[in-house]
């Protein structure tokens, strides 16, 4: 049987970090298992930048920082995990600007730093609008040069544990279709996030279907606050790719069909740089109340309005931007405004997770968007990934190092091989009443309807159930080519039943937190209710195979709840 030390599942920033730290200690054996080629990594498409309170453009400190991201959070955060994470930032920037991480610099040789939403200051430090993707491939290049092993293009199938501590996991091997039981005395999971149960407007990329997310749950282990999705404001119209905050963040204003700047309305003070949730919303309303745009085929829309910027600043601090408008809209944002609407983006929910990464299961650890470690709490930061990542990457990594050499291999149950053998068996013979285009459609649309931007519980529950239709209908699904290598229909087939899970525990925590925060805007709770849900919602799955809710306190250190205003 293969066998690690440690295996890291995911080869974004998190998994990469992980196994960098993992580096470190001689001896060990590590490998990364990757679903895609590592500089494929859904990390690649994050644009805007990642923050740090270096203070390069601004007096700042990691307290302000903190202050801010639990305040964004709707103090729905960890307090305890924010601090930490923000205290980490300007250490973990320098050891990656001395990995040689090429960051935009001011004229004096320093990091620049960009304002972003939410912020109290310019603490984005960015690369153009290409951070993630130079940050993936500065950390995939420090993981050759540290000889790190990669299983490239592997899929997880599930997560084995004894109810203590973790065993290894069961993969399959695109490349063959074979499928392998993995053994392992400690597991980081850094396999992303779900943002494709919004299959039809998302920025995410194809790949992020929560695969390590649904296996936790399968296996029985706890994810946190699950209802909390993140619309990020501006997301092409046709599309939904990202148009990155970084647009706003060097003074692109949203304006109206009546040529009107409407943040003003919602945040007079931040404008189009609020948080968000808030920000989206406001597009959301606009479109709603009609004085938002309509186009030919029917796409509602606001524009982003990048000209007054100028040619320079546009083509150095936005050039990727402005590609994607050209070739997706045929807008050149120098010439014209970009049409844009909110579009599915960030999991804030997810595997439940404390601030070393740790899960309940010894040696199973979670970092990265597929974690729930809180610093996010109901409404993400923008700039605040990139950082938790890298951050929650290397600590999960020092602590699976520590752990590990003090323990042996857990027992390895191999006929968890066999059950995965036979449930992707029956993909192949199933009778094939239903088409795999429908039904992933017809969640996203379901999701969109229930657990959009704005949520309400008639819908809630119209979509919950909807979601349990599409349960049932999905054991019609039937994988019709039958080889094995590479067989791109299985695997469309095995992550668009991860979404289904994961659709399920997003909507369930929705009805039952009856009140509005953060991404979690409730038409008919309008109101933040700290008295009755200030803390996380826990969804398991029993061995009924239902799911079960429970909640957890919120860890808050020294910031008291109070309203947000900006
Ligand atoms: O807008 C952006 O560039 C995205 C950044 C993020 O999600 O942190």
């Amino acid at each position: 049987m293969i066998q690690f030390d440690i295996l890291i599942v995911g080869a974004g920033g998190a998994g990469l970090y992980a196994a960098l730290e993992t580096s470190k200690r001689k001896g060990l054996s590590v490998a990364v298992l990757s679903k895609v080629y590592p500089t494929r990594s859904h990390t690649g498409a994050a644009q805007g930048g990642v923050n740090a309170a270096l203070g390069n453009v601004a007096p700042d400190s990691p307290e302000k920082h903190a202050y801010d991201t639990v305040k964004g959070s709707d103090f729905l955060a960890d307090q305890d995990a924010v601090e930490l994470m923000c205290e980490m930032a300007p250490k973990i920037i320098r050891e990656m600007e001395h990995m040689g991480l090429p960051f935009s610099r001011l004229k004096d040789g320093r990091i620049a730093q960009r304002p972003f939403g939410g912020a109290s200051f310019p603490r984005t430090c960015y690369a153009a609008d290409k951070t993630g993707h130079v940050m993936l491939q500065t950390l995939y290049e420090q993981c050759l040069k540290n000889g790190v092993k990669f299983l490239n293009e592997w899929f997880l199938l599930s997560v084995l544990h004894n109810g203590e501590r973790v065993s290894g996991v069961v993969a399959m091997d695109l490349r063959t279709g074979e499928i392998h039981g993995i053994r392992a005395k400690a597991v980081i999971l850094a396999t992303g996030g779900h943002a494709r149960v919004y299959w039809n407007r998302t920025s995410n990329a194809l790949g992020n279907t929560g695969d390590g997310t649904a296996a936790v749950l399968r296996a029985g282990l706890p994810l946190k606050d699950m209802e909390f999705v993140q619309f990020h404001p501006t997301g092409l119209r046709r599309t939904g790719i990202l148009v990155t905050e970084g647009a706003r963040g060097e003074g692109g204003y949203l304006v109206n069909k009546e040529g009107e700047r409407f943040m003003k309305r919602y945040a007079p003070e931040k404008m189009e740089l609020a948080p968000r949730d808030m920000v989206s919303r406001a597009i959301e309303t606009e479109i709603m109340e009609g004085r938002g745009f309509k186009d030919d085929e029917g796409n509602e829309f606001v524009y982003l309005d990048l000209r007054h910027l100028g040619k320079k600043k546009i083509l150095e601090r936005l050039p990727q931007i402005r590609e994607l408008a050209i070739d997706f809209e045929g807008v050149d944002p120098i010439e014209e405004p970009i049409p844009v609407r909110p579009t599915a983006h960030y999991s804030m929910g997810g595997i439940d997770a404390d601030k070393f990464g740790r899960t309940p299961i010894k040696g199973l650890y979670a970092a990265g968007e597929c974690a729930c470690i809180s610093v996010h709490g109901a409404n993400r930061l923008g700039g605040n990934s990139l950082l938790d990542i890298v951050v929650f990457g290397k600590l999960s990594g020092e602590d699976a190092v520590n752990y590990v050499s003090e323990v042996g291999f857990a027992p390895f149950d191999e006929s968890e091989v066999k059950r995965e053998e036979e449930r992707i068996d029956s993909l192949f013979s199933a009778d094939g009443k239903e088409k795999l285009s429908d039904l992933r459609g017809e969640l996203s649309d379901v999701m969109s309807y229930g657990a959009g931007i704005f949520r309400e519980e008639k819908k809630m529950k119209e979509a919950l159930e909807r979601v349990r239709e599409i349960k049932e209908r999905a054991k019609h699904l039937k994988v019709y080519d039958g080889e094995r290598t590479f067989n791109t229909n299985l695997q469309q087939t095995l992550e668009f039943l991860n979404l289904v899970d994961i659709a399920e525990a997003i909507v369930l925590p929705a009805i039952e937190r009856k009140e509005s925060r953060g991404a979690h805007y409730r038409t008919d709770y309008p109101k933040r209710d700290d008295e009755n849900f200030l803390k996380h919602s826990i969804i398991e799955r029993g061995e009924d195979g239902e799911l079960r809710l429970s909640w957890k306190p919120v860890v808050i250190t020294k910031y008291q709840p109070e309203e947000r205003k900006y």
